[in-house]
């Protein structure tokens, strides 16, 4: 855990989340950078035979000076959109390290990742090949793409982050992929190097994976082409609370392995949760307590406009108090968020360390898809995003002012 306490108070590696929210309006969010380092480490160090690309999947976090750390530690970049692909660029990640994935990317979109020479554009359908091919015939260049298949898969996970099922809108059926595999010379502007896959996630289990990876040799050996790349995606599970099951990734990458070798390919992988999701803590003050019969709400200044994964996905992220008490609130206690829906709420516990109104607490586990999610509804502010590391406190992205939305 990046997060822990010393005596009473919660620190990010060693430094007092209370010295941080001197200087810094609520709520924020803190990233850990060792933790950030730790956890692309351990994913590489899985898949250290393999010797992938691994391309952070910039969508889980898109803070410019994040991903800039992570390029340093050799990551590419996997973007969905003209902006994700600017602030990669910006990052100064190497447009040969970047995938641009996504089911509707627009002419302007594909426009300006054709001109950068991305490593690869993964189409989701032909009409986007055939845009793709005209546009590059114009510009007078070959663009490599992969094409993303739907191998018909079911996840297990939760059904709104699911995508590999044969109903969801991403990626080619079989029957097209084969169809637009055997149909592909007529595009001349295009160069097919990668098949590519992503089934969901926060992905728990092994199964799914294997399931999927079956799948896919089976097309890749009809379809006769020898793809240089197998982009297998991210979806790799976080525990959010303690005794949630944690995806065996060795074994996995044992398959990857023997999958590889079958084929004699490059492997890509997309990851963004497992890099960042439990190396980021949303701070918030409490603005007031009250109490009813039943309970007491305690009601904090981050809401999810800040955080939208509560309200979401219902998804249980832990609140933890910045300083421990040693009385203790006995009763039901909600924390809520300050936003007019009854969905802004966050967990529920049977009692807490006890809480005075414009104390902080601390949301946990939320690197991942937190601020990426949130928005300007209530029109409030978007949050500041913190990065610690070596001790030195960095305002990655300024709070934004009010004074801008309004
Ligand atoms: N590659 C593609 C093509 C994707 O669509 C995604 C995520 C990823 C990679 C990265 O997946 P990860 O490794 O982070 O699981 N907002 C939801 C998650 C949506 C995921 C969308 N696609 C949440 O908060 O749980």
């Amino acid at each position: 855990m990046s997060l822990n306490y010393k005596g009473q108070n919660l620190f990010v590696d060693n430094t007092s989340i209370k010295s941080i929210a001197k200087n810094n309006i609520t709520p924020f969010y803190v990233y850990s950078y060792k933790k950030i380092r730790s956890n692309f480490e351990i994913f590489s160090n899985y898949f250290r035979r393999i010797n992938p690309l691994i391309c952070f999947s910039v969508k889980s976090n898109s803070n410019t000076s994040l991903i800039s750390e992570l390029g340093k530690l050799g990551s590419g970049a996997d973007v969905v959109s003209e902006g994700e692909l600017l602030k990669a660029l910006k990052a100064k990640i190497k447009p040969n390290k970047i995938v641009f994935s996504g089911v509707g990317k627009t002419e302007s979109e594909l426009r300006l990742a054709i001109k950068k020479r991305l490593l690869l554009i993964n189409i989701e359908s032909e009409s986007e090949a055939r845009l793709i091919n005209k546009i590059s015939k114009k510009m007078n260049q070959v663009t490599p793409i992969g094409i993303r298949v739907n191998p018909g898969v079911d996840a297990n996970t939760h059904s709104k982050i699911s995508t590999g099922k044969l109903n969801s809108k991403f990626g080619l059926p079989k029957s097209n992929f084969l169809r637009f595999c055997r149909n592909s010379r007529k595009f001349k502007n295009l160069k097919i190097k990668a098949i590519s896959v992503h089934i969901g996630s926060q992905i728990t289990s092994v199964g799914p994976y294997r399931k999927t990876l079956n799948i896919l040799y089976k097309i890749i050996r009809s379809s006769k082409i020898n793809f240089e790349y197998v982009d297998l995606g991210g979806g790799f599970g976080i525990p959010y609370q303690n005794k949630e099951k944690r995806i065996n990734i060795g074994n996995y990458s044992r398959l990857v392995k023997k999958f590889q070798k079958k084929l004699n390919c490059k492997i890509i992988f997309e990851p963004g949760r497992f890099i960042v999701g439990n190396a980021g803590t949303l701070i918030s003050k409490i603005i007031f307590i009250k109490q009813n019969r039943k309970k007491y709400f305690v009601i904090m200044d981050a809401g999810m406009n800040d955080f939208m994964r509560p309200a979401l996905y219902s998804a249980r992220h832990n609140i933890i108090p910045v300083s421990k008490s040693k009385k203790r609130i006995v009763g039901n206690v909600e924390f809520v968020g300050p936003i007019c829906e009854s969905t802004d709420t966050f967990l529920k516990y049977k009692n807490f360390s006890f809480l005075n109104e414009n104390d902080l607490v601390a949301i946990t586990n939320v690197g991942a898809y937190g601020s990426t999610l949130s928005s300007n509804y209530n029109t409030k502010p978007l949050a500041s995003e913190i990065i610690v590391k070596n001790g030195k406190v960095n305002i990655a992205r300024r709070r934004q002012k009010v004074s801008e939305i309004v």
